[in-house]
């Protein structure tokens, strides 16, 4: 996608943090915005001063784990907009527990949201996509898609999933006019922390508001910084966007030492 002006761009998990940034730069880019949350009050935040600024943006109340819910969601956006270009995947939740201690209950919510969420919503655009022989899909993996750390096996599990099905799908669709991006955040300053189910954190503790503070901390890329990158990304067509310092630092850090690399993490975060 060369330029995005006059493009349709669906986001999910746009009330909030990397979504919200990215929803407010592509507007300014000229994109029109189907932009979609479970929470409402967070999409509207989002919408109401870009509807201000005329742009053509239609606000859907969603939960992504809902498979039947998303495919209505899709064809609501092709009829109000006409079509959909730029796809981002992007609504996510944390969970922060062992496994011995996991519910299952927990569980299955992160991956209905983290990982079904991204099937659905590729799924439901990919044959509008097809059909007009244009798009870009935008699948949102972690840092944690690439490296994995106690507390974090759901997510883990759910990042590295997404990382293998987007992969997948970029292969499958090399020969079509379609381009697939998976994104591979570190650390950015949102609300994902604090609206995570927390139990225990790395260091053993139960104290969710420690550990918000500490992700504030150690996160040090704003949303609006994470959403230009991606912007940027997308523009390049690139296949894997990494996004922060920390997120390139640990890709390699994984590289170098596929078994090794908990250890040295484990100093980093203070661990030992
Ligand atoms: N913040 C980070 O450090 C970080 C790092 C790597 C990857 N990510 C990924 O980036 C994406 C965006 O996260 P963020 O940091 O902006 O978090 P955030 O909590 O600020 O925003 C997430 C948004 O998703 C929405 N959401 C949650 N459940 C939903 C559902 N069932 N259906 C629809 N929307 C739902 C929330 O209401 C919220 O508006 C997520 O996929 C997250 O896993 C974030």
């Amino acid at each position: 996608m060369q330029s995005l002006a006059g493009k349709v761009a669906v986001i999910t998990g746009a009330g909030s943090g990397i979504g919200r940034a990215l929803a407010n730069q592509l507007a300014a880019q000229g994109c029109c915005l189907a932009l979609a949350d479970i929470d409402a009050d967070g999409l509207e935040a989002t919408a109401a001063p870009l509807r201000r600024d005329s742009q053509h943006v239609s606000t859907h109340a969603l939960d992504v784990a809902d498979r039947n819910a998303v495919h209505a969601f899709a064809d609501q956006v092709v009829a109000d907009h006409g079509s959909a270009h730029l796809v981002i995947n992007n609504a996510g939740v944390a969970v922060s527990q062992t496994i011995a201690e996991l519910r299952y209950d927990d569980f299955e919510w992160l991956m209905g949201i983290n990982f079904w969420g991204v099937v659905h919503g590729t799924k439901a655009f990919l044959p509008h996509l097809l059909a007009q022989g244009e798009g870009h899909i935008v699948n949102l993996s972690s840092i944690f898609g690439i490296v994995s750390l106690p507390t974090q096996g759901a997510y883990n599990a759910s990042k590295f999933a997404v990382r293998g099905f987007t992969e997948a799908l970029r292969q499958e669709l090399c020969l079509t006019p379609i381009k697939v991006s998976c994104v591979h955040p570190g650390g950015i300053r949102t609300n994902i922390a604090r609206s995570a189910r927390f139990y225990r954190g790395m260091d053993g503790r139960s104290d969710a508001a420690r550990a918000a503070e500490r992700f504030d901390r150690l996160a040090r890329t704003s949303a609006d910084q994470a959403a230009q990158t991606i912007i940027k990304g997308i523009l390049a067509g690139q296949p894997r966007i990494m996004v922060g310092a920390d997120a390139r630092f640990l890709d390699h850090l994984q590289r170098l030492l596929p078994a090794n690399y908990p250890r040295l993490l484990g100093k980093l975060l203070g661990k030992g």
